[in-house]
């Protein structure tokens, strides 16, 4: 009789990691959500800087949400949703470019147009910046904006980042190329800075991809 090798839960998909702020949640995204992040990111205005989108088909989310696992347990990307106690999800923030040497990644976020401004963004900052310099071990996060995206150079600004000068041609969008705005911000500088003040609590196995502190590069 052919056996079936069992299958092994991987620790960080069946415990995930869940990061909570004050009122808002991040969480990974499952393909429920597929409809919210559809609805969120047909807006050309919220993905006007990005490489993708806006979205036009609801394969997108799915693909998107279908491909995340793989990129966790690969360290390519670790995205979560910002969630909203009463408005379900409003965007996307999460860490790429890990450099498990230098104990750095780059942050990046996206929220749905209504909460531009509210605050949301700060928050979900915070818990994204708690979760890099407290329990992954980075040292160094860093942002990168587009050089006309003077909404996210502001924003990253307001939060601590430094701004660290300019990259020519750093990005290519298909056939366009894009200078960015290159930020910064060090573990020592996040402590002093407003996001250190927001409380966050951390939950669950974090994929081993993202831990670059020192007991990870042994
Ligand atoms: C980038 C992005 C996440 C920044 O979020 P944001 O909410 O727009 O920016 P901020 O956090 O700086 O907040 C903007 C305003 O809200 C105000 N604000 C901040 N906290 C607030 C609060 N708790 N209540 C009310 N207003 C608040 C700020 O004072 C600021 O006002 P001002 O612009 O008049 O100075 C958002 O604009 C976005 O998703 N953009 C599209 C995607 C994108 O470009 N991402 C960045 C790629 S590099």
């Amino acid at each position: 009789m052919d056996s079936i090798a069992p299958v092994t839960p991987v620790p960080h998909e069946s415990d995930p990691l869940v990061v909570r702020g004050p009122r808002l949640m991040l969480r990974y995204a499952t393909l429920e959500d597929a409809p919210r992040l559809f609805d969120l990111a047909t807006d050309p205005a919220v993905t006007r800087f990005f490489s993708w989108g806006p979205y036009t088909t609801i394969e997108q989310p799915e693909a998107y949400i279908n491909a995340q696992p793989a990129k966790r347990e690969s360290g390519e990307i670790l995205d979560f949703l910002v969630v909203d106690p009463d408005d379900g999800p409003i965007g996307v923030t999460g860490l790429a470019e890990i450099a498990k040497r230098d104990r750095r990644a780059t942050v990046g976020s996206w929220l749905g147009h209504r909460w531009w401004g509210s605050g949301a963004n700060v928050e979900a900052k915070a818990m994204i910046a708690a979760l890099a310099f407290r329990r992954l071990g980075v040292e160094r996060l860093t942002a990168w904006a587009n050089t006309r995206n003077g909404r996210s150079q502001r924003a990253l600004e307001r939060i601590g980042f430094r701004r660290e000068g300019v990259l020519n041609g750093w990005h290519r969008h298909g056939d366009q190329v894009h200078d960015v705005v290159v930020y910064g911000m060090l573990a020592a500088a996040w402590e002093r800075s407003p996001l250190h003040a927001v409380d966050v609590t951390i939950e669950g196995t974090p994929p081993p991809a993202f831990m670059v502190g020192p007991a990870a590069s042994q």
